[in-house]
């Protein structure tokens, strides 16, 4: 099964970057095909249709195409004021508007449409960003996305990593794998082919 990973955050030392590694890691060890990427690496600007009449910008068109390729995907978010930050929101914004000029991508939903998303979360509250998950929620369903009912919010992130990134606690550790697993198991069923 192809599992596309991403972080919302481009920090350099980011809890969710460090998170969505160590996910990536378990899963190739459960057999998942793993795509992780960085939004950091997709130049895209704060959403405008003016922008956009223009041309939606070829990173907007390479992330569409990796997300409508991948059946499955695991967000791992940041919390930013008790809900999502807005740089998740602008990518999938992005992604979910339809391109106009491009026959294969009138469909706005059409990279998003029955695809099987987890979510994770990390922080360095107790809580663990898990109110950014509840805002995430209602967005991805509306991109026609089905949502894994199993999640894990990462609390105390600053103590959850050792030096190589990995997670220190065997609690966090059978959560996030209890997430892929349902991910990967619900992509079989649910996801439709590409
Ligand atoms: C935060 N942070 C935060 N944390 C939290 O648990 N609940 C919250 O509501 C907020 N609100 C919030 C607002 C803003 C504007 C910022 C910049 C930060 C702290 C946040 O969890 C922390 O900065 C994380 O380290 C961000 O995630 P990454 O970048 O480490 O992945």
């Amino acid at each position: 099964m192809k599992l596309l990973i991403f972080a919302g955050s481009t920090r350099q030392l980011s809890f969710n970057r460090r998170l969505a590694h160590a996910t990536a890691a378990l899963a190739r060890e459960r057999g998942a095909e793993v795509t992780h990427i960085e939004l950091a690496d997709f130049d895209i600007p704060m959403y405008n249709a003016d922008l956009e009449a223009r041309g939606t910008p070829p990173d907007v068109m390479r992330l569409k195409r990796l997300m409508f390729e991948h059946p499955a995907w695991i967000i791992c978010t940041p919390e930013y004021n008790a809900s999502y930050p807005a740089l998740v929101k602008n990518t999938l914004d992005w992604v979910s508007s339809p391109v106009k000029s491009d026959p294969d991508w009138t469909d706005g939903f059409k990279a998003t449409r029955g695809k099987v998303v987890g979510v994770l979360s990390a922080s360095p509250g107790a809580l663990g960003g898990l109110r950014s998950q509840s805002h995430l929620a209602p967005l991805l369903l509306n991109l026609m996305c089905w949502l894994a009912p199993q999640n894990f919010a990462l609390g105390r992130a600053g103590d959850a990593f050792d030096a190589d990134g990995r997670l220190l606690n065997d609690f966090a550790v059978k959560n996030v794998q209890a997430v892929i697993d349902q991910v990967l198991w619900a992509a079989e069923r649910l996801a439709p082919a590409t």
